[in-house]
C-alpha cells in the first residue's frame, strides 16, 4: 500500500461508505457493521441493521427488505439498547457477536462458548442470522443462530418449542409497547406437560397462564379451529424423543407470513398482501370470552351461544348457584349424581376444545377403544379423547383430575369429541349424547336379543358410512401433505380468513400500539364517494354515518365524528383502542378508524338491515318481526348490554341506548351500536355526576335527565323503554297527544294495573306467540323503568328473568317519567329527537337513526 493514489481511493471509499449500505450479508472480524450500514440477505429478502423504534434508543433488528412500512421481525438487544447515537456490531475476540456503543463497551453479545477458530456472522434469506465457523456452512455446526432466540415473530422455518436434548426452549415474547421492543408482558410457549399445547403466559407479579391453544389434534390446535386446511401454508407439529415444536413453511416462499405475539396478549397469523401493501390477519387467539383461561371453572363448559355463557354437562350442577345466576361461572360445576365405578358410562361431548391435561396420561399409538378401556378400568379416570382426529381417530389422552378450561364450538367451527365419565343414571337420561363404552365385564343381558336387529342395522349403516368416509379421507390425505404417524410429525395447511385492511401493525416502527387498522383519510374519502349524500346512512348525535366500499370490496359503515369532541388525539386513540377491544356478537364491530388532526372517523361493519326503528315503526315492515323474532331481539340486546356492563374488561355504560342504535344484521340479529362513544365525547367513567349529559329524550332515566346522575341503572331504564317499544311497536315519545297525557310507559303502567297488559302487544304481530313470554317482557320492561334506580334489576338479573320461565318476577313499582309532559319541556318536531338544555346540565341530544 505504498501507492499514494491507491491510499486516496481507499480513503474516499472509507469516507463515503457509511452513506451507502454495504451490499453484503456477512460480518467478519475485520468488516463490522456500523450505524448507517445494513446487511442484506443474498436474495434481498431480509435486511439487518440498526433501527430506532421511536424511543430514541438504538437496536439491532431484522426486517423485510422489500416491505414498507418497515416491519421488524427480530431484535438482538431488545433489553439492552444502545443509548448513544452510534454503535457497532462486530465479531469479538472470542468469536461471538458483540454490540458496542459509542464508548466501545459491550452492550450485548451472542455469548456462546465458542471453539477456537475464526467465525463470521451471516444473514440468510430465511431471516436467520447465524454465527458460524468461517469456512463451514453446515447448519449443524452453527455456533449461534437468531432462530434459537425468537422475539415476538415466528417466521417460516422457525421452531416454537423445545429441543429435548439441549433443553433450549424457543418462545415468543411480546414487545413492551409498539415503541419499545423490550421483553413485554406476554409469552407464547410450548407447554410439554401432559398433551403438549401452546400457552400464553402473562408475566405480572408471577407467571400466569392466560390462554391455552388446546393441543394439536392432527388437524389444528384444538382451541384454534380457524386453522384449517388451505393451500398456502405447510404446518408442522413435531413431538418425538429429540424435540417438540410447532413450525410452518410457506408453500410459496415469495409470500410473507408470520405469527406475531402482540403487546396486547393475543397472537395472530399475518400475511403480507402485496397488492394492498398491507398485513392482513388470518386469525387471532384468544378471540372471545370463552378463550379466557378457566372462564367456567372445573367441569364447566364455556359456550358463547348460551345465555349463561358457562354450562354444566349432564350429571353436574353449578358449584355456586348464586354466582352462576349472575353469570359468574368461575367456580365451575360439581357432580350431582353418585358415582359407581363399575356401572359408570361415558358421555360423548361433541366439538370440544380439550381440557387442560397437565397431569394427563398420553399414548399416541393406542386406539380410541383401547383408550376407553383404560379409562373405564381406572376409577380415577375422569375423561378420555383421541390425540389425533384425522380419519377415525388415533391415540389416547386420559384425564385423572378435574377438567379445566373447556369450551364447546358450534358444529361448523370445529373442536373434537371428549368422553366424560358420568353415572349410569345420567347416561340413561341423555338421549343427545352417545354412550360410547359401557364395558361392564358381565354386560350381556336379556335385552341383547331385542337390541340385535337394531344394532345390526346401525352397524351396517355405520360401516357403509365409515367406508365412504375412509375412502374420501384417504383420497384427501393423498392430495394434501405428508402425514407421518410414526414420528407424530404432522404437516398441515392453514386456512385463510378474509383479511382486514391494515395500514400499520404493531411491531412496525411507525405504528403506535393501536391494534386497530388505521385507515388513511383518503382511503375513506374514496370509499364513501367523498362523503356524498347518496352514501349517507343516517345522522346521529355523534356524527353522520356513511356507507363505504373499501378497495377490497368490503362494505363498511363510516361514522364521521362531529368536531365537537373535547379530546386530544392521544386520548381519543386510547378510547378507540378500548372500544375496539369490546367484541360480542350483539355489539357492532369496529373495523378500524382514522384519526388525523381535523378528521375523526370510525369504521364499523355494515349492517344489511340498518336499524330496528326502520322495522318497528313502519306499518308495512313491522309485520316482518313476529313475536319470536322480537323476543330474540330483546334477549340479544340484553346480552350485548350485559357484556358492556359486566363481561368486558371495562365497565361501559352506553348512555344512549335506543331503537335507532340497535342495528340488524342480515339475519335480523340485533347489534348494539354507538357504545363507548359517550367516553370519546369526554364523559368520565365512574358512576357519577356529569356536566355533559348525552342521551335521547324518551330513553333517559329520571335521575340522569334531571340530575345528570348516571349509572348502569340508567342503561337499564333505557333498556326497559326499548323492551316496551319492541313489544308494542310504538315509540315512547310521540305516544302521548292532547287527548292522551301519558307516554308509553304510563300507558303500559295503567294497562298493567288493570291487568290488561296483553293489550300492549303490537297489532301487526301475526302468527303464534306465547302469552307468557309477552307478559314477562312487559313486566321486565316495567321493572326496568321503575322510578328509583335501586329498584331496577341489573342486567344479569334481567337476562335471567328473560331466559327462565319458572322464575317468579317481583311486582314493578311506580315507573319514572310516566307523563309525557313530565319530561323536560320542548315540543317534539315530528318523530325526531332533538336537543334541549336543562338548567343545571347541558344536554347533547342525539338524533334518531
Ligand atoms: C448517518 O447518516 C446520517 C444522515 O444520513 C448522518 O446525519 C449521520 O452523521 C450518519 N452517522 C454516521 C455515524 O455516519
Ligand atoms: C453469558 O453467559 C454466562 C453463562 O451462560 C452468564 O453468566 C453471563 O452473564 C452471560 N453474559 C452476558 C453478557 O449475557
Ligand atoms: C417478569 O417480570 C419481572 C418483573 O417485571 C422481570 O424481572 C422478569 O425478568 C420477567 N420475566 C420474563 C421472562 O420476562
Ligand atoms: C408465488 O407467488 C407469486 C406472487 O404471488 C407468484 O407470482 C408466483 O407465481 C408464485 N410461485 C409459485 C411457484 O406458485
Ligand atoms: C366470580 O366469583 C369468584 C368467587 O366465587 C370471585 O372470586 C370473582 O371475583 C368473581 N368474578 C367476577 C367477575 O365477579
Ligand atoms: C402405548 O401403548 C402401547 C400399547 O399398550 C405400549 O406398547 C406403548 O409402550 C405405550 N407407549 C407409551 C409411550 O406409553
Ligand atoms: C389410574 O391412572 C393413573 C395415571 O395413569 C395412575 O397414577 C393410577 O395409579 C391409576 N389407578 C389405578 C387404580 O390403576
Ligand atoms: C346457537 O344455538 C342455537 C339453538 O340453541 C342454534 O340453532 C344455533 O345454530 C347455535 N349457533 C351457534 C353459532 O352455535
Ligand atoms: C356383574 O358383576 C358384578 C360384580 O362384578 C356382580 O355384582 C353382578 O351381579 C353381575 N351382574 C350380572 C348381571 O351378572
Ligand atoms: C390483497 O388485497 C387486494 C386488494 O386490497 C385484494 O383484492 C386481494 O384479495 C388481497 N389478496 C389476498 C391474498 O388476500
Amino acid at each position: 500500500m505504498k501507492n499514494p493514489q491507491f491510499q486516496i481511493i481507499i480513503f474516499i471509499l472509507c469516507f463515503f461508505s457509511p452513506v451507502f449500505s454495504i451490499t453484503t450479508d456477512t460480518i467478519t472480524p475485520t468488516k463490522p457493521l456500523t450505524i448507517n450500514q445494513t446487511l442484506v440477505s443474498n436474495q434481498q429478502v431480509f435486511e439487518l441493521g440498526f433501527f430506532n423504534p421511536g424511543n430514541n434508543k438504538l437496536y439491532i433488528g431484522i426486517w423485510y427488505k422489500k416491505i414498507s412500512p418497515k416491519t421488524i421481525v427480530w431484535v438482538a438487544n431488545r433489553d439492552s439498547p444502545v443509548f448513544s447515537s452510534s454503535g457497532k456490531l462486530t465479531i469479538g475476540d472470542n468469536g461471538n457477536l458483540i454490540l458496542l456503543n459509542e464508548a466501545e463497551t459491550v452492550v450485548w453479545t451472542s455469548n456462546q462458548s465458542v471453539p477456537v477458530g475464526n467465525t463470521v456472522a451471516k444473514l440468510l434469506d430465511t431471516g436467520n442470522f447465524v454465527v458460524r465457523p468461517e469456512n463451514d456452512e453446515n447448519p449443524a455446526n452453527y455456533i449461534w443462530e437468531s432462530f434459537n432466540h425468537p422475539t415476538s415473530s415466528l417466521l417460516p422455518g422457525m421452531k416454537l418449542g423445545w429441543d429435548r436434548k439441549t433443553g433450549v426452549n424457543r418462545f415468543l415474547q411480546s414487545w413492551k409497547t409498539c415503541l419499545d421492543p423490550g421483553s413485554g408482558k406476554y409469552l407464547m410457549k410450548m407447554n410439554m406437560d401432559g398433551f403438549p399445547e401452546i400457552v400464553i403466559l402473562k408475566n405480572e407479579t408471577e407467571m400466569k397462564t392466560v390462554y391455552r391453544s388446546g393441543p394439536w389434534n392432527g388437524k389444528t390446535l384444538s382451541g384454534v379451529p380457524e386453522i384449517k386446511s388451505a393451500s398456502s401454508i405447510d404446518f408442522k407439529f413435531v413431538n418425538n424423543y429429540n424435540e417438540i415444536y410447532y413450525a410452518f413453511e410457506m408453500m410459496n416462499s415469495t409470500i410473507y407470513s408470520r405469527i406475531l405475539m402482540r403487546t396486547s396478549g393475543s397472537f395472530q397469523r399475518l400475511m403480507w398482501n402485496e397488492s394492498a401493501k398491507t398485513w392482513s390477519e388470518n386469525w387471532v387467539a384468544p378471540r372471545d370470552q370463552c378463550d379466557e383461561y378457566k372462564k367456567c371453572g372445573s367441569f364447566g363448559i364455556c359456550d358463547g351461544n348460551v345465555s349463561s355463557v358457562c354450562k354444566c354437562m349432564k350429571g353436574f350442577r353449578p358449584r355456586n348457584q348464586q354466582a352462576w345466576d349472575v353469570r359468574n361461572g368461575s367456580d365451575g360445576c360439581v357432580r350431582s349424581s353418585k358415582m359407581d365405578c363399575d356401572s359408570d358410562g361415558f358421555l360423548r361431548l361433541k366439538n370440544m376444545k380439550l381440557p387442560e391435561s397437565l397431569k394427563g396420561y398420553v399414548n399416541q399409538t393406542l386406539s380410541l377403544s383401547e383408550c376407553a378401556k383404560i379409562c373405564k378400568r381406572n376409577c380415577s379416570c375422569v375423561a378420555y379423547a383421541s390425540t389425533d382426529i384425522i380419519g377415525s381417530g388415533l391415540g389416547c389422552v386420559i384425564w385423572i383430575m378435574d377438567l379445566l378450561d373447556m369450551r364447546q364450538y358450534a358444529d361448523f367451527e370445529g373442536g373434537q369429541d371428549l368422553y366424560v365419565r358420568v353415572s349410569a343414571s345420567d347416561m340413561a337420561q341423555s338421549p343427545d349424547h352417545l354412550p360410547i363404552v359401557r364395558t361392564s365385564e358381565n354386560g350381556s343381558s336379556n335385552n341383547v336379543v331385542k337390541i340385535i336387529p337394531i344394532t345390526v342395522g346401525i352397524i351396517f349403516t355405520v360401516l357403509i358410512v365409515s367406508l365412504i368416509l375412509f375412502y374420501m379421507c384417504k383420497k384427501k390425505m393423498k392430495q394434501s401433505k405428508i402425514h407421518s404417524k410414526g414420528q407424530q410429525n404432522f404437516l398441515m395447511n392453514e386456512g385463510v380468513i378474509v383479511p382486514v385492511k391494515r395500514d400499520y401493525y404493531c411491531g412496525d416502527t411507525k405504528s403506535d400500539e393501536l391494534e386497530l387498522p388505521l385507515f388513511h383519510y383518503t382511503t375513506l374519502v374514496k370509499a364513501t364517494n367523498n362523503f356524498s349524500d347518496v352514501n349517507k346512512l343516517g345522522q346521529g348525535g355523534f356524527g353522520v354515518v356513511y356507507k363505504g366500499i373499501l378497495m377490497e370490496g368490503q362494505v363498511v359503515a363510516v361514522k364521521r365524528l362531529s368536531k365537537t369532541s373535547g379530546q386530544g388525539i392521544e386520548e381519543l386513540k386510547n378510547e378507540v383502542r378500548l372500544i375496539a377491544k369490546l367484541q360480542h356478537r350483539n355489539l357492532v364491530r369496529l373495523v378500524g378508524c382514522c384519526i388525523e388532526t381535523e378528521e375523526k372517523l370510525l369504521v364499523y361493519e355494515y349492517m344489511e338491515h340498518k336499524s330496528l326503528d326502520m322495522f318497528l315503526f313502519d306499518k308495512q315492515k313491522s309485520a316482518q318481526l313476529d313475536w319470536q323474532k322480537r323476543f330474540d331481539i330483546i334477549i340479544g340486546i340484553a346480552r350485548g348490554l350485559l357484556y358492556l356492563h359486566q363481561d368486558s374488561r371495562f365497565k361501559i355504560i352506553h348512555r344512549d341506548l335506543k331503537v335507532s342504535n340497535i342495528l340488524l344484521d342480515k339475519n335480523k340479529n340485533p347489534k348494539v351500536s354507538d357504545f363507548g362513544l359517550a367516553r370519546i365525547f369526554g364523559g368520565d367513567e365512574t358512576e357519577a355526576e356529569t356536566k355533559k349529559v348525552v342521551g335521547t329524550r324518551g330513553y333517559m332515566s329520571p335521575e340522569y335527565a334531571m340530575d345528570g346522575l348516571f349509572s348502569i341503572k340508567s342503561d337499564v331504564f333505557s333498556f326497559g323503554v326499548l323492551t316496551l317499544e319492541i313489544v308494542s311497536g310504538k315509540r315512547n315519545r310521540g305516544f302521548y297527544s292532547e287527548s292522551n297525557p301519558l307516554n308509553l310507559i304510563g300507558h303500559t303502567w295503567n294497562l298493567w294495573r288493570e291487568e290488561n297488559a296483553l293489550e300492549l302487544l303490537d297489532e301487526s304481530i301475526r302468527g303464534e306467540f306465547s302469552q307468557d313470554e309477552v307478559l314477562r317482557c312487559i313486566q321486565i320492561g316495567l321493572l326496568c323503568v321503575q322510578e328509583h334506580a335501586n329498584d331496577r334489576p341489573s342486567m344479569p338479573k334481567v337476562l335471567l328473568m328473560l331466559s327462565s320461565d319458572d322464575t317468579v318476577l317481583p311486582q314493578p313499582k311506580y315507573p319514572g317519567f310516566c307523563l309525557g309532559s313530565k319530561e323536560p319541556k320542548k315540543e317534539p318536531s315530528g318523530q325526531q329527537d332533538e336537543s334541549l338544555t336543562l338548567n343545571k346540565v347541558s344536554i347533547t341530544i342525539l338524533e334518531g337513526r
